[in-house]
């Protein structure tokens, strides 16, 4: 991981699409999709320690998605569970520290106390997950705006230092899977000059090679920022 070239991406946020529609083409009940999504993350997260990309951003639970049916939302919040249990011993080896995105404390109590001991469990990590839970970024820009208006002027700068994602590198790449072309309130503020890449893959079925692969595009475009 040492040494990367100039043009490689250090912060890669992604927009995880296509759970539904993955489970929809083999005739199996939605949950069975969200549950591949979660095998996906764990196969992204290996393949991010191995092509050296440091930060990782998954839009796991929008704000929005409370506004689905009550079975679904029920199956999202089990498989968070299952996620933490199944995944924290191995987060905690790979280095993997978590950080959270989003208004986290207004899932269930037992999940909010699973997060917390996964935040403090993996706080030694040198890469980080970051993983958006009940996020919506007009929210959180509001939010950044009324704590910066407590201390002083409201700026591009002080805006930015009370997002959640202060401490985080700067965006560098968004990637959206199943071939929507939106930003659907995520990273709003952050992507202004992230490169973005829409790709037609299903979220249950996006892997290392796909991860490759939109790194090789990155690498392949020139960031100019506003600049010639
Ligand atoms: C979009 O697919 C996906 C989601 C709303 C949930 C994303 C969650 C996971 C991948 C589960 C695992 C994540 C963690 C961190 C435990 P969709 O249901 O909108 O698909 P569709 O557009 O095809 O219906």
């Amino acid at each position: 991981m040492a040494d990367q070239p100039q043009n490689h991406a250090r912060h890669v946020a992604i927009i995880m699409d296509g759970n539904g529609r993955w489970a929809k083409k083999r005739h199996l009940p939605r949950a069975l999709g969200h549950r591949e999504g979660g095998e996906a993350v764990r196969r992204t997260v290996k393949a991010c320690e191995k092509l050296g990309v440091e930060c990782l951003t998954l839009y796991a639970f929008s704000s929005e998605n409370w506004k689905r049916d009550e079975e679904e939302i029920g199956d999202l919040m089990l498989l968070m569970r299952r996620f933490i249990e199944a995944n924290l011993d191995d987060m905690v080896k790979q280095g993997v520290k978590l950080k959270i995105i989003g208004d986290y404390k207004a899932f269930a109590p037992d999940i909010v106390e699973k997060l917390e001991y996964a935040l403090a469990k993996t706080a030694g990590g040198v890469r980080t997950l970051a993983v958006a839970l009940n996020y919506g970024s007009q929210q959180e820009i509001a939010r950044a705006a009324a704590k910066a208006a407590e201390h002083g002027a409201i700026t591009p700068e002080t805006i930015a230092a009370n997002l959640d994602t202060a401490d985080l590198p700067p965006l560098d790449l968004l990637i959206r899977t199943s071939g929507e072309v939106r930003l659907s309130n995520f990273l709003l503020w952050q992507a202004a000059y992230a490169e973005m890449i829409f790709m037609d893959v299903l979220w249950p079925d996006f892997g290392e090679e796909h991860l490759q692969a939109a790194l090789d595009e990155f690498a392949k475009r020139e960031r100019r920022y506003g600049g010639r």
